[in-house]
């Protein structure tokens, strides 16, 4: 039975979250942390972007995230400063009341099952006046070499059978309007809600490891098939994702990786 998911993957994400990364950066921007800002990390992963959240701050910044095996590491690499701790939690599934100025989710909202839920927990969390920015792929089309890549799986005869039984967790809305009014029924008020189309460009390796760090905790995860994953079909849906990535490449040997991403920045 296939074990993948975030807990596992925790070791290695930090190196290969790369799209993860460049994109925190932008939301770090829209949100421009202020020292002596309380900060909320939701869904923080391994918690190296909670740590150098916790640079930017003399503030108290709290990692949550639902994976043990995430915040194990957070826990071993996060205690260069002293104002940042970890805590396994469930974004649908967490108590703060009025304690935070600034709440950050970055590459997370797409996991989130039932937002409004998670909405609402983030709203009390904050304290009045406090901000949340989200960055997340969204739109059917999250990425589009990866969509692409799906045909392959769906047309092989070993992974067609298999893989019609996978039901993507992601929650991806089409439209920034959609985003913005999900915030809005829970409360918030949005100042900025953009969907960008972002291209970047990295070799085959690079590009395999990107969808290792992310997506492939969705597509090979026992979770979201019924029927159970062997290792067979773990093997040949990776064989012929990559080479779905490898055919997107151009004659320089390098795959234009493109991402839609959703900014979001919301008010209490
Ligand atoms: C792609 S990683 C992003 C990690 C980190 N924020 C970053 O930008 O590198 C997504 C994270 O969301 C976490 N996650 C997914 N569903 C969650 C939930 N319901 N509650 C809390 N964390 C969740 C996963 O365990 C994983 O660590």
């Amino acid at each position: 039975m296939s074990r993948i998911n975030f807990s596992k993957a925790a070791d290695v994400y930090e190196k290969t979250a790369l799209v993860q990364k460049s994109a925190s950066k932008v939301l770090l921007d829209l949100l421009s942390i202020k020292n002596g800002d309380d900060v909320l990390d939701l869904g923080c992963g391994p918690g190296n972007i909670s740590t150098e959240i916790a640079k930017m701050t003399k503030g108290r910044v709290v990692g949550i995230d639902v994976a043990p095996g995430m915040i194990e590491k957070a826990r071993q690499s996060g205690t260069a400063s002293d104002n940042v701790t970890f805590a396994v939690r469930d974004a649908a599934d967490f108590e703060f009341s009025s304690e935070f100025d600034v709440i950050f989710s970055n590459s997370a909202f797409q996991w989130f099952r039932d937002p409004d839920v998670v909405l609402k927990r983030c709203f009390k969390a904050l304290k009045q006046g406090g901000r949340m920015g989200i960055q997340a792929p969204a739109t059917r089309n999250f990425c589009t070499n990866f969509v692409a890549a799906e045909e392959k799986i769906r047309s092989n005869p070993v992974t067609s059978g298999v893989f019609s039984d996978y039901r993507s967790p992601w929650l991806f809305l089409e439209d920034a309007k959609d985003y913005a009014r999900l915030f809005e029924r829970n409360g918030f008020r949005v100042s900025h809600c953009q969907i960008v189309q972002e291209e970047t460009l990295y070799s085959v390796n690079k590009a395999f490891q990107i969808y290792q760090s992310g997506a492939e905790n969705g597509y090979l995860n026992q979770d979201y098939y019924q029927v159970s994953l062997s290792l067979d079909y773990v093997e040949k849906f990776r064989e012929l994702f990559r080479e779905a990535l490898s055919e997107q490449a151009r004659e320089d040997g390098m795959v234009p990786i493109v991402f839609n991403r959703i900014y979001l920045i919301a008010h209490k």
